[in-house]
């Protein structure tokens, strides 16, 4: 019986949620991992080839790249995916190439992609290459019948990175130079004893500690210390941080909070297709995630299909679709066709200077959800000019209404706002108020918006959130995110109980919203701007410089599960408490909270709570946040 509720005890303290210390430090704290100020441009080869990658492929589409302008508007790494190694030696764990696809790299026995990163190099172009944090791949567990996996024996197999993480990092960053590193997980997830390829003997066994769509079962702190372990292999060897770090473990493990302290940029989802529902399902896993995103750290809902199945050169309506929406949540924009065979129409689109220029707009700010139902949502998102970008989008296969109205670009309704259609490179005319449209079945239209801010001298907090750093969450048990377009997986069919919620991360702090997807509201006051997130927090906000004035209507939200603990709210400027509420409860009116910003440079607001609180969390409200 004890020995029961020990083991009981320490199941569950292994998917208890460490959290980060709930007081103010005073600096900002994210450290990036790499360097990129904007979202990362480029290509890759693995939805364009998967495994069927050669040399010669790549430079071809390397060249178009560079002949064709891309490189110019900014796609510039060349990213090889799954497929260019032979095995491990044995002798001294180093790695061959697989030179039969990458005839370059036969430079004697010990082999090199140094003369293809060269050859990148020379075309202005910067070079990216694949590997899997544990000791196998994806393709070896996916792609069985391909002829270019890895061969020999199951020690030569094993060219991930576990058990050789340092050689390998100095390998590709130090004698090969290459640039960019996608990191992914299957070695974690996909080599348990029940796969044909490890019940074979091909592969050893490795129990997974990486379950797909079950976040209680998978080893969140186990992974997250490889990929710490990555990162500071990577910081050593190319201390001037002039490499990016993309992270690739699908959403899982609750990476979508911590991905932004272990790389440049993280995956929120499983694996794109070139399908239209996947798609929308991948963008989904980001379009609730905009306080993890900012310069130096990017939500990644994976490569661009355009070019491919329902993106293609015939489907250029969903083609403008999917790029608008990785423009403005500030993805990466990796291609991934062949290029070779890219219509110039095709080509042109992928460069559409605005549409470019929204998604790699230096303040980094990622689109925040403006509205949003099952069939329409409308996304703004703040440009460094003080501009807004602002996307309609019809999710449907109907046509369907939409009224934009100044609220949603948080503009003077009284005000003329001027809008410029981004696609067209043309003004759209002004409006006063609102605006109506109708788009076609799958459209999304992209705008500018230029008018009169609804604060005349200040800006809501929501509308920046590449400014701020989630410190500290407030989750206490991780949970599957249930918003989200489930799509059935291009690999999958409907006989296997249902595409289910996959992502973990839900209850994580929200711009214009609680972190369950409810309106803000504390004793039934209304908040349309605003800060939603669980208690026991700590948010980091940058703040602009020449900033006044910090307010918010603070309170316990009306949509909280936890409806007796009391909750007190505080401001800190530069590690000092600047202002604070008493403790207070659920069904108590907002409370006003100000505080003097002049010569503060960042702010801290930490929603502490007290006593237990069994029912659940309690969710709390910073209304109308703003700084002035
Ligand atoms: C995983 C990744 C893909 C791709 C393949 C390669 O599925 O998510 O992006 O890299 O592995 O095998």
């Amino acid at each position: 019986m004890k020995l029961l509720a020990l083991s009981l005890l320490v199941a569950f303290s292994a998917q208890a949620h460490a959290q980060p210390t709930l007081e103010a430090t005073g600096r900002w704290q994210h450290q990036p991992v790499g360097t990129a100020p904007t979202p990362p441009m480029g290509w890759s080869s693995w939805n364009a080839f998967r495994v069927d990658i050669t040399e010669q492929k790549v430079l071809d589409s390397a060249r178009v790249i560079v002949d064709s302008g891309l490189a110019a508007a900014g796609y510039r790494s060349i990213n090889v995916d799954d497929g260019w190694w032979l095995k491990r030696r044995t002798a001294d764990g180093r790695l061959q190439v697989r030179t039969g696809l990458f005839p370059s790299a036969a430079t004697g026995a010990d082999t090199s992609l140094r003369p293809f990163t060269d050859r990148i190099h020379a075309m202005g172009l910067k070079a990216g290459l694949y590997t899997d944090i544990g000791r196998n791949a994806c393709s070896q567990a996916y792609d069985a019948d391909s002829p270019n996996l890895p061969e020999g024996t199951a020690a030569e197999r094993e060219v991930g990175l576990m058990g050789f993480m340092r050689q390998d990092v100095a390998l590709f960053f130090g004698e090969w130079n290459f640039d960019y590193l996608k990191v992914d997980g299957c070695g974690l997830s996909s080599y348990g004893r029940d796969r044909p390829h490890v019940a074979s003997g091909q592969y050893r066994e490795y129990k997974p500690t990486i379950v797909e769509g079950n976040i209680n079962q998978s080893d969140v702190d186990g992974t997250r210390k490889l990929y710490a372990g990555l990162r500071d292999a990577l910081r050593e060897v190319r201390p001037r941080g002039d490499y990016v770090l993309s992270v690739c473990l699908w959403g899982t493990v609750n990476v979508r909070s911590w991905g932004q302290d272990h790389g440049t940029m993280w995956r929120t989802s499983r694996d794109i297709a070139n399908s239209f529902s996947q798609m929308v399902h991948n963008f989904d896993t980001v379009a609730t995630r905009e306080f993890y995103a900012g310069p130096g750290r990017w939500n990644d809902p994976d490569m661009l299909e355009i070019g491919n199945g329902e993106f293609d050169g015939s489907h250029l309506l969903e083609a403008r679709t999917h790029l608008g929406l990785w423009a403005i949540a500030a993805a990466p924009l990796m291609i991934g066709t062949d290029l070779s065979k890219a219509s110039p129409a095709l080509i042109d689109m992928l460069k559409a200077p605005e549409v470019i220029a929204i998604n790699q707009d230096p303040a980094g700010h990622q689109g925040v959800i403006a509205y949003a139902d099952s069939d329409r949502q409308i996304l703004v998102k703040t440009l460094a000019d003080g501009r807004k970008a602002v996307l309609l989008f019809n999710r449907t296969g109907v046509t369907a209404k939409f009224t934009l109205t100044a609220e949603h670009l948080k503009m003077d309704a009284a005000a003329p706002i001027a809008l410029r259609d981004a696609w067209a490179r043309a003004d759209a005319g002004t409006f006063t108020g609102s605006k109506e449209f109708e788009l076609q079945p799958r459209e999304a239209l992209l705008f500018t918006a230029t008018g009169r801010h609804l604060l005349p001298r200040g800006y809501f907090v929501s509308e920046r959130p590449g400014n701020v750093y989630v410190a500290r969450d407030g989750i206490r048990a991780l949970e599957q995110d249930p918003i989200g377009y489930r799509a059935l997986a291009s690999w999958s069919t409907t006989d296997n109980g249902g595409t289910r919620p996959a992502y973990a991360g839900w209850g994580g702090p929200r711009a214009d919203s609680t972190p369950y997807d409810q309106a803000l509201s504390v004793q039934r006051q209304v908040f349309r701007h605003g800060v939603g997130v669980l208690a026991d927090s700590r948010l980091q906000v940058q703040v602009a410089p020449g900033s006044q004035r910090f307010t918010a209507r603070v309170g316990v939200d009306d949509s909280t599960r936890g409806k007796t603990a009391a909750v007190s709210f505080e401001v800190w400027g530069d590690g000092r408490r600047l202002a604070a509420t008493p403790p207070m409860k659920f069904n108590q009116p907002a409370r006003e909270l100000g505080a003097d910003l002049r010569g503060v440079r960042l702010i801290e607001l930490i929603a502490r709570q007290h006593g237990a609180e069994p029912a659940g969390p309690v969710v709390v409200t910073w209304g109308e946040a703003r700084i002035e």
